[in-house]
């Protein structure tokens, strides 16, 4: 594996691969990269978890993390994504890790660039890294896919989680079930309420609402979304027993979820962020491996 753009582009079999590493890793396994290999995190939207989880996942395995500000970098002059890359491979960069704005920016990246490429989210796209995650808490949870009822709640026509799962989850063998208003259904079949959904469901996957891709209904009410679609203290107490929530996050409190659940007994939504960093050492070491 050369590049992590897209969750389609993985096999289940690679997938496994990532999660039985990212396992090995979270019981005390060291990497068995032969050198430091030079590295740096090209963020050109805000983050705070994979931004920060990417560089310690990159420090834990013997990365060396060359500092890239790109709220302070040529980009803001014009310069391509394609050149920005180029010149970090020029420069000794072994792999860049890139989120930015537009969907499958990658594509200028395919050809001529010979830095590794990993994807940590493009627009409304794929976001693979955080999908890895989130299967690997699934299935840490639960100790496999088949069979599993996951509903995926909110915004999903503006989410790369909903997309990068949606294709990840079907193909492992989960009933994969999508719960949002009509207008945010975007290509996937979804249902409106939750009595369909909340008494069979083995994860409730709630997604944040992007208001910053949102370039209509303006006259979106907070209050009346967490009415209709948020867990509240009712929805959460029709669950099943060992059913859990999951959220990628940022989470809008209060919202798609009441904040005193958000650390609820059933929760996982932290312990995601921690097990990002033992996936995101397994995504990278699979992939400097690759290029040894
Ligand atoms: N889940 C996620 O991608 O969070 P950040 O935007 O903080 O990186």
């Amino acid at each position: 594996m050369r590049n992590l753009l897209s969750m389609e582009h993985l096999t289940n079999e690679e997938v496994y691969q990532i999660l039985k590493l990212a396992s090995d890793f979270e019981n005390g396994e060291q990497s068995k990269l032969s050198k430091s290999y030079n590295v740096a995190n090209l963020f050109f939207e805000p983050s705070t978890r994979t931004k920060t989880s990417f560089e310690m996942a990159e420090r834990k395995i013997g990365c060396t993390v060359i500092p890239f500000d790109a709220g302070f970098s040529s980009a803001l002059k014009g310069e391509t994504m394609y050149d920005t890359v180029k010149t970090l491979e020029m420069i000794g960069l072994d792999a860049v890790i890139v989120r930015a704005k537009e969907d499958e920016y990658y594509n200028e990246l395919l050809e001529g660039i010979n830095v590794s490429v990993i994807n940590a989210g493009d627009g409304a796209g794929q976001h693979p890294s955080q999908s890895l995650l989130d299967l690997y808490t699934i299935h840490k949870e639960f100790g496999k896919f088949e069979g599993l009822n996951v509903t995926i709640v909110g915004d999903i026509s503006h989410s790369r989680v909903a997309k990068s799962n949606a294709t990840a989850l079907k193909r492992l063998g989960v009933n994969v079930r999508f719960l949002c208003p009509p207008e945010w259904a975007g290509e996937f079949e979804a249902h409106h309420s939750w009595d369909e959904l909340i008494e069979d469901s083995d994860v409730i996957m709630l997604l944040r609402i992007q208001h910053e891709r949102h370039h209509v209904n303006k006259s979106f009410s907070k209050e009346s979304y967490h009415e209709q679609y948020g867990l509240t203290f009712e929805r959460e107490k029709r669950m099943k027993p060992n059913a859990i929530i999951m959220h990628p996050a940022p989470v809008n409190r209060d919202v798609e979820i009441v904040s005193e659940l958000v650390e609820c007994k059933r929760s996982r939504i932290f312990d995601q962020v921690r097990n990002g960093v033992f996936v995101r050492m397994a995504i990278l070491e699979t992939i400097l491996k690759g290029r040894e």
